[in-house]
């Protein structure tokens, strides 16, 4: 259907946010005739999908709708949805009085009712039986995301998804496979599985039905036939038990490649953030999981200068980077986020030059490894999913355990698996000829 109201979007934060600015696109096309413009100008309707998980990308969000309302088209109406528009709701519109309405990260599915409500602030993170309904999300030709929980039951000090995502309820399998099966009819061939705690999938439904398990619902996956790859983030190191371990191991569609968020190494700081595991319980399930998958790669997530983080707690945090041998690390400096737990442990903060400094050996000490590991690639040949077409006429795309690939070719290679030998590396990518 062609349309003239046109919709600009901007996703900050995670990919739960991508899928969620995915279905406000598909939500708005479908029910009130938008198509998406990649230039902001031109919209009739700006959204800025929020995150605020950091104070960082809330100042964003402010500094970014000012410059949307001063550029915008006349009459154009700015929403803003998200975490951050959960968690301040309409203070956004008292600091931001052009902001036309705010939608949480729970309540997308309703935001075909309030773009025409000048000042409506949906934000409410009760269950909600229409969440899960929307118009088929757009993806990546190839790649499928797919939600198959919200919200999140944990209670980390140091985080405030729990606050802006609500509590944690698991989507019906059967939704899940077919919606996996719609994403491989239209083409896809890998998914990617999105929740903020994989690993606790099936432990409460909507509908209050039987419990399940992250491993049975990877089983199920696995069965839609032309789907040849499956992902998932976030999984949580605590719950990856040992049956999850071995599915992961033997189930050939999983790609060989996971994110094992490590936040400290330290065991009092992993106490103090209520993580629930060790250092010892962190290495002990790395060793587990390498040992059974040796073309592994790992990523993780870190959080350093914590409050109450000694010089002692931030060493056992590089030594499990050493052990643990990452192939990537996503460091952040610990940022106080309101109403959550560690914001109660100001008087331990961490003093902010000693927290970048910390960041900085991190990230170095993390590029020498990189710098070791990455050579190691060259002469050996991988099966790549060609993804995407660059202009320099390279292809991209990524190998079995998540290597990113460049290879001279063409477009007839999109969405297939190709052998290639690798002649080159840079830190963070591979580039090879493409052989039979
Ligand atoms: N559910 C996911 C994490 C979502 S938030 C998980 O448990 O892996 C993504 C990452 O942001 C977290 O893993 C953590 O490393 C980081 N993060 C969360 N709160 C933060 C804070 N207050 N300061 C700094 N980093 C934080
Ligand atoms: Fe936040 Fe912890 Fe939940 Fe992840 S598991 S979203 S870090 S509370
Ligand atoms: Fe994601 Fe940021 Fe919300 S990381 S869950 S968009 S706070």
């Amino acid at each position: 259907m062609s349309s003239n109201k046109k919709l600009f979007i901007q996703t900050l934060g995670c990919q739960m946010n991508d899928t969620d600015s995915q279905h406000i696109v598909a939500e708005l096309e479908k029910h009130k005739d938008y198509s998406q413009t990649d230039v902001m100008e031109d919209a009739d309707l700006i959204i800025i999908n929020t995150c605020s998980v950091r104070e960082k990308p809330v100042q964003k969000l402010f500094s970014e709708i000012g410059q949307f309302n001063k550029k915008k088209k006349d009459g154009a109406k700015i929403g803003v949805c998200g975490c951050t528009a959960s968690h301040l709701g309409k203070d956004i519109i008292k600091r931001a009085p052009y902001v036309d309405f705010v939608v949480g990260a729970r309540n997308i599915s309703k935001i075909k009712d309030v773009v025409d409500i000048k000042g409506s602030v949906e934000i409410s993170i009760d269950n909600d039986d229409s969440m899960y309904e929307f118009a088929t999300a757009k993806t990546n030709k190839y790649r499928a995301s797919v939600n198959i929980s919200v919200g999140c039951d944990k209670k980390c000090t140091y985080c405030i998804v729990p606050s802006t995502r609500g509590e944690e309820l698991s989507i019906p399998v059967e939704m899940i496979v077919d919606q996996v099966q719609k994403s491989v009819n239209q083409g896809a061939v890998e998914v990617m599985l999105l929740g903020q705690n994989v690993n606790s999938y099936g432990r409460r439904f909507s509908d209050g039905r039987e419990k399940s398990t992250f491993t049975k619902l990877l089983q199920e996956v696995s069965k839609v036939e032309g789907l040849e790859r499956i992902r998932f983030t976030s999984p949580h190191p605590l719950h990856m038990d040992d049956e999850f371990i071995e599915e992961f191991a033997k189930n050939k569609k999983i790609s060989r490649c996971i994110h094992m968020p490590l936040q400290s190494g330290s065991t009092s700081i992993l106490k103090a953030m209520k993580r629930g595991y060790t250092k010892e319980w962190f290495l002990n399930r790395t060793a587990k999981i390498r040992s059974l998958v040796p073309d592994l790669r790992i990523t993780t997530d870190i959080i350093v200068a914590f409050p109450g983080e000694t010089e002692a707690d931030y060493q056992d945090t590089l030594d499990v980077v050493r052990e643990a041998k990452f192939d990537q690390i996503f460091n952040f400096k610990y940022s106080p986020r309101p109403g959550t737990e560690a914001l109660k442990m100001e008087d331990l903060a961490v003093p902010d030059k000693i927290g970048s400094a910390r960041l900085i050996e991190l990230i170095e000490l993390h590029k020498r490894h990189l710098e070791a590991i990455m050579p190691t690639y060259v002469g050996q040949t991988f099966s790549v999913l060609v993804e995407s077409l660059k202009p320099n006429g390279e292809v991209c795309g990524f190998t079995d355990n998540y290597l990113q690939v460049f290879a001279k070719g063409s477009d007839e290679l999109l969405g297939k698996f190709v052998n290639v030998k690798i002649t080159d590396n840079s830190r963070t990518s591979l580039k090879g000829e493409i052989v039979q």
